[in-house]
Order: structure tokens, then sequence, then C-alpha cells
């Protein structure tokens, strides 16, 4: 790879920039990678204060001038410090539980939930009642596992398995939006309402036939229509319950609205639509977009997350978004990546204090082989001067590589055992 570092000033339409020089969580440029196609691109550059950036001259047009950083330049760059890695911009209480300690539990809480979730979908579909204090207590489980530990939860969900996806829609969808919340410093009963919201923001989809919801191709317009009516049926089936929170008939009401007007049912647009409203459509589209559907493959958790960014001021509010990826982190957990060694590897676990530089559990070396599995934290590894040693160069398909996911979650003791960690330094 041809990278130069250029001044900000000299970048033009056409380059490619493969860095900036500072942190992600200081600017709205959560994939620093980009090609610039627009004088825009460049202007907002310079409004959020980049001062270099290191172009790729394989993937874009070079810059021709022979002395790329002047002497003024220079001397700025020396006196640059180093972007510190900054905390996440709401402070967090730490976990009392470490998260290899608590995926156990999560997934047999998982494993219950989603039972609840199933009988409560089929009593509707019967015609019974929800046995709402059931699912509360369910939410309970959930709310309880991610104040012990963030990340638990949601390394299950992004995990998909493929039971029966209207009922592990709804968990995982109550899982995302628990998690959210207490990312957004949401209180313990609002966090209960959200999550019971979650679990049920799709129970309108008891009363759609089983040939329009299974359908394994494209709607016609009618189908469609019949299928937007989940949101309201499933708003009338809250209505005949009592003790339905508020907040949580806005995540089954309001799921499907959008930021810009173009949703559904009631087209509500910005600030229209509730707190809970707006997070249960991220965490709604999210794990939509994650999920193999019948006629249609999904697409990896990182690359929805840059689609839904892409999105944002359109579909979604930007800086809740941003609140979103700080959420779930930029290279999620189980993301297979290539590193600037070459170097391939499943991130094991999210650095929320270093959204970029995730704990990565190598499998291949840099020729590509099959190697004992080695644990790599990427923010911890610097060279003699403070500089990363290691940085995510890509994002790759496991299954292209015949690499199983899930086998890494349930068996993790390459993750517990540092001694695996030898000196990655000089052994990579
Ligand atoms: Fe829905």
């Amino acid at each position: 790879m041809s990278t130069k570092r250029i001044p900000v000033h000299k970048l033009a339409v056409g380059m490619f920039a493969e860095e900036l020089d500072r942190p992600w969580l200081d600017t709205p440029f959560f994939f620093h990678k980009k090609k610039i196609k627009r004088q825009e691109d460049i202007d907002e550059f310079i409004r959020y204060g980049i001062k270099t950036v290191l172009i790729n001259t394989d993937k874009g047009l070079d810059c021709k001038d022979e002395s790329i950083l002047n002497q003024h330049e220079r001397a700025h760059l020396v006196d640059t410090p180093k972007a510190p890695q900054l905390p996440p911009s709401k402070p967090q209480d730490s976990d009392p539980v470490v998260l290899n300690e608590e995926l156990p539990r999560a997934k047999e809480i998982k494993t219950n939930v989603t039972n609840a979730v199933k009988n409560v979908f089929n009593d509707v579909r019967m015609g019974k009642a929800i046995e709402i204090n059931e699912v509360k207590a369910q939410v309970n489980t959930i709310v309880d596992s991610v104040f012990r530990n963030r990340d638990a939860l949601l390394c299950l969900a992004n995990l998909k398995d493929y039971d029966d996806y209207t009922f592990l829609h709804s968990v995982n969808v109550g899982i995302l939006a628990v998690s959210f919340g207490r990312h957004l410093g949401l209180s313990k009963d609002q966090l209960e309402n959200i999550g019971l919201g979650g679990l049920l923001h799709d129970i309108g989809k008891t009363q759609i036939p089983e040939s329009i919801l299974n359908k394994p191709g494209k709607f016609s317009e009618e189908e469609y229509t019949i299928m937007k009516r989940h949101v309201s049926l499933g708003v009338e089936i809250l209505n005949k319950h009592d003790h339905i929170p508020q907040e949580a008939a806005l995540v089954t009401s309001q799921h499907h609205e959008r930021f810009n007007g173009t949703g559904y049912p009631q087209r509500l647009y910005g600030d229209k639509i509730s707190l809970f409203g707006q997070l249960a459509s991220m965490a709604d589209v999210y794990e939509a977009m994650t999920y193999d559907r019948v006629y249609r493959k999904a697409t990896s958790c990182h690359t929805t997350l840059k689609r839904l960014y892409e999105w944002s001021d359109t579909l979604f509010n930007r800086s809740l978004m941003e609140m979103f990826i700080q959420c779930i982190g930029i290279y999620p957990y189980g993301t297979f990546v290539e590193l600037n060694t070459g170097h391939c590897g499943i991130v094991v676990s999210v650095n929320h204090e270093a959204l970029l530089r995730p704990d990565v559990l190598i499998l291949f070396d840099k020729d590509k082989k099959p190697q004992n599995p080695l644990l790599l934290e990427l923010a911890k590894e610097r060279d003699s001067g403070g500089n990363f040693l290691y940085s995510i160069q890509s994002e790759l398909d496991p299954a292209a590589w015949g690499v199983d996911i899930n086998q890494y979650v349930y068996d993790r003791q390459y993750v517990h055992d540092k001694k695996l960690c030898e000196t990655p330094s000089t052994s990579l």
C-alpha cells in the first residue's frame, strides 16, 4: 500500500483518505477511510480541525507536490501531540462483572427470554392475553445483565442463530434497546419500559397472514400495505392490556417512523418521534439488516453500521446514531478483520475507550495460513515511540475463510488465557 501524509489543504477531489490525524470521537467521521468525492468533504475535514490526512495513492489520486509537508507544516506536526484516546462521550460506570463471566449467564437469559417471547406470540395468536408480568420479569433479567456487563448480551445479539426469525428478532431488539438505553444513561424504569417495548414491538405480526409474513420474495404493493398494518394491530393489542407503560407502547407505535418523515404509519418526522421511537427504529433496522432472510442476504454488523451512519440526517437523527455506534462498537463483537500486518482474526471484545482498536483473536498469520489462536489487544500494543502497532485494515467475510464465529463465543478459553498472547510485537 502506498501512502503519504499531506496537509489537509493539499487534499483534492479524487484522493483516498486512509487516516485522519484526530481521534474519530472528536469528529463526525466514524469511518476515516473514504474517497474524496466533493470539495465539501475537504471543507468538512477543515471545519473539524483536521490538519493532515494520510492518503492512499493506490486507491485514489496522488499528491504530486514534491514538498508534501513544508517546513512550517513539519514544525507544526512535531508540536502536535499524539491524539489521545478519549473516553466515551458519556462517562460510564465500569462494569462490575467481566465479559467472560457474564456470557454464560447471558446465554441462559437469552434462551429464557426467547422462550417467553415465543409463548407470548403463541398466546396472542390464540386470542389469549399477554402475561405482562411474566414478560416484565424477563425484561428485568436483561436489564440486570446489561448493568452487570454492557457487552455480554450484545455479543449474543450480534450472533445469529436461525431458529424463528420473528422471535429472535424481537429478543435482539429488546437487548439492543436496553443496551443503548443504558449507554444513554436512561433510568432503570425507562430501561424496563423500553425493553418491554422491544420484546413486543412486532406483536402485531401475530395478526398478519403467514403467507405474507414468510413470503420468500418481495411484497406486492397490496401485501406491503397489509404488512405495514402490524404496527397499528400491535398498538391495538397492547391497548387491550392494563399496565403497559406509555414508553413501551411508543416503541411499538413508532418503530417504523423515520427521522425525515418517510416512515409509517403516521409519517412523523424529527423530534415528533419520541426518543423511545427513534431508539427502537435504529435497533430494529440494525437487527433486521444483520439477519439472513430468504429474500435478502444479511450484511455484517460493521457494514450495517456504516450504512446506518450514511443514512443519518435522512432516516435517523445523526447525533443519536453516533451514540448508537459508540454503544455497539465500530467493529462489533464477531467482526472478522484483517490487520495492517496481514493477520486475520475475530473481534472478541469491543474496547469502548478505543473503538477502532478492539481485542482481536488472531486465527490466520500474515501469509493467511491458519495459526494457533492468539489474543491481541490492539489498543495496548505500541512501539517504543508510543505509536500503535496494529490497526484494522478491512473487514472480511468469515464464511469465505471457513470461520464459524459462534465457536469462539462459547469456547472462550483463548480469550481467558492471556498467556496465549506471547509477545505479539515480535511473534507477529
Ligand atoms: Fe416492525
